[in-house]
């Protein structure tokens, strides 16, 4: 019997492929991995239970434990183990361990098994780092998304202003360079575009101009589907 079909849309933080990679999820009846979340999850967890995070052990006996259940009925909601952390998952902090866990073989590969399991019929489209390069290797179309650091650090400081959360621009920019190096230049699954990958620089394009640009390449891809 053949896979599922998947999309899969990568890219650093603020480039719109998270809002873009449901949009697109949505407008075809399709699922939805957002693969960072399982990230931060582990961070989280680790948090909750104490696991430093050179543990390698515990951090990967935890990962493998974990049970993470996503729901969209209701804001995003997530629950680890029964509990509900969607608020702790998004936070700045958050982001920050999940890319230092991202950096570890172990939990890579732990969570490897629980990102293929999202692959099911209609479709999958998947978000992520990595999704076009090591997770969905065949997958049918690949995006890569961009944006100049500036313009991402900017986008991301009206997300959280917005939340009532007071941040400085200035550190968040520090942050993303400082996040993007990291998940750049690890030795596992490093963030890059996946050569078959359709790269868009968003900088200076909406989220609807660049749905636009997605939806008319899904179209040429799956013409029955849309
Ligand atoms: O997309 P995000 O901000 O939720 O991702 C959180 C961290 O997880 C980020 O530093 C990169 C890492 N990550 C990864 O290494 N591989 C993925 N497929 C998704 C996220």
């Amino acid at each position: 019997m053949s896979q599922a079909p998947v999309i899969t849309i990568d890219g650093p933080s603020g480039t719109g492929k998270g809002t873009i990679a449901r949009k697109l999820a949505d407008f075809l009846g399709w699922h939805f991995l957002d693969s960072g979340a399982l990230y931060r999850i582990v961070a989280v967890g680790a948090q909750e239970k104490e696991i430093l995070l050179n543990d390698i052990k515990g951090l990967r006996r935890f990962s493998e434990a974990m049970k993470v259940a996503f729901s969209q009925d209701f804001e995003d909601s997530i629950s680890l183990n029964g509990k509900e952390i969607s608020s702790q998952v998004r936070l700045e902090e958050t982001a920050e361990k999940a890319s230092l866990v991202a950096a570890i073989p172990e939990i890579r590969s732990a969570l490897l098994k629980k990102q293929l399991i999202f692959r099911q019929n209609p479709g999958l489209v998947a978000d992520g780092r990595d999704m076009g390069t090591v997770v969905f290797p065949d997958a049918e179309l690949k995006f890569y998304l961009t944006a100049s650091p500036e313009e991402r650090a900017q986008r991301r400081y009206k997300q959280l202003i917005n939340k009532g959360v007071n941040v400085n621009l200035r550190a968040l920019l520090k942050d993303i360079a400082s996040r993007d190096e990291r998940d750049t230049n690890r030795k596992v699954s490093p963030l890059r575009p996946a050569d078959d990958a359709v790269v868009i620089d968003t900088t200076s394009l909406t989220i609807e101009q660049v749905l636009n640009r997605v939806l008319a390449e899904v179209k040429t891809t799956f013409p029955v589907t849309t």
